[in-house]
């Protein structure tokens, strides 16, 4: 099996020792990509464990089901890691001793699927990471109004000009539909003060691209419901470990595995504990792990990578 170096696997050494993996584990991989990940992960469970790799992008699964056409026990599907326990019992496995996940786009996606993802190429307005999503980028741009955009363009981007840039796509969608990340970058400039372009915080289209693609996405709910439904079907001593790439999905992971380790919620000042929470993992990442300088100067897009990680008792 030979891979093709599209996507350079962020944190890969700390993945592998996060995950404790041995031969004969039973690992959950939800999101396959270009299978930099999922490649190590199989090398270091075999030759007994079972790999089941998942992405909802189906270019992804047959790109990986050839690579790995002469490899036994490992599963491809094309699915939503939301859907681990479905998932996992299609192919009659009930527990897992891993649950991995790298969120986010891959290198191919942003750079090769023509589904405008970035703001610096000129492609239509799709967006979807599942071609058989029926929400897209074009549908949430066109169709919901000024007081549902901007919320979004708040919630999911934090962008400070999300009114402005709601109205103006508004009134472009007078004339004629907003159908290319060009027409949605142009009316994303000329809503904001020529400066901000060239602020710290980043070019704003980045971040009204990333809030329309957590809303076609559904990107935080997906990510709170494998959370959930992971940890339920982790085997006792099973690792979970997860790799985010902005701030709004990294709090999701760390608030969800904080509850995890059963940290007492009753209000201050109660005498004694009435909440009843009980201590089901162990967080093994006590401080969120970052890549090094030498990755980052191989790799720039591991900038904003996190990894979280926990043990279930
Ligand atoms: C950052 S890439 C993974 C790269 C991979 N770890 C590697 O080393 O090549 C993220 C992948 O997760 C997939 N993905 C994102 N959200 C998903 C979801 N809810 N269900 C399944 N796959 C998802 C994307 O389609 C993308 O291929």
């Amino acid at each position: 099996m030979k891979l093709e170096q599209i996507h350079i696997p962020v944190l890969l050494k700390e993945v592998l020792i996060y995950l404790n993996l041995k031969p004969g584990s039973v690992v959950f991989d939800g999101t396959l990509g270009g299978a930099g990940h999922t490649a190590e992960i199989f090398k270091a469970i075999a030759p007994t464990g079972k790999l089941i790799a998942v992405d909802h992008d189906s270019q992804a699964i047959s790109t990986a089901a050839r690579l790995f056409k002469d490899c036994q026990n490992i599963y491809f599907a094309k699915g939503n890691f939301a859907d681990v326990k479905k998932i996992i019992k299609s192919f009659g496995i009930k527990n897992l001793d891993g649950f991995f996940l790298d969120i986010g786009l891959s290198s191919i996606q942003i750079d090769k699927s023509g589904r405008g993802f970035s703001y610096i190429r000129n492609e239509k307005l799709d967006m979807r990471m599942d071609e058989d999503n029926p929400l897209s980028a074009f549908i949430v741009v066109n169709e919901y109004d000024e007081e549902k955009l901007k919320e979004i363009f708040f919630k999911y981007g934090e962008e400070k000009y999300s009114s402005r840039i709601a109205r103006n796509i508004v009134l472009f969608r007078k004339n004629k539909p907003v159908k290319t990340t060009g027409d949605l970058n142009e009316i994303i400039e000329k809503s904001i003060p020529l400066k901000e372009k060239f602020s710290k915080r980043g070019h704003p289209s980045k971040r009204i691209f990333q809030a329309i693609r957590i809303e076609v996405n559904k990107e935080l709910e997906n990510l709170e419901k494998a959370i959930d439904e992971g940890f339920e079907v982790l085997n006792k001593e099973g690792r979970m470990v997860i790799i985010s790439y902005h701030s709004l999905e990294d709090r999701i992971v760390k608030n969800r595995f904080i509850q995890f380790t059963g940290k007492c919620t009753c209000p201050p000042g109660l005498p004694v504990c009435i909440c009843g929470t009980k201590k089901l993992a162990e967080i093994i990442t006590k401080k969120v792990v970052t890549p090094n300088k030498d990755e980052l100067l191989n790799n720039r897009r591991a900038a904003s990578a996190k990894l979280r990680a926990i043990e279930k008792l």
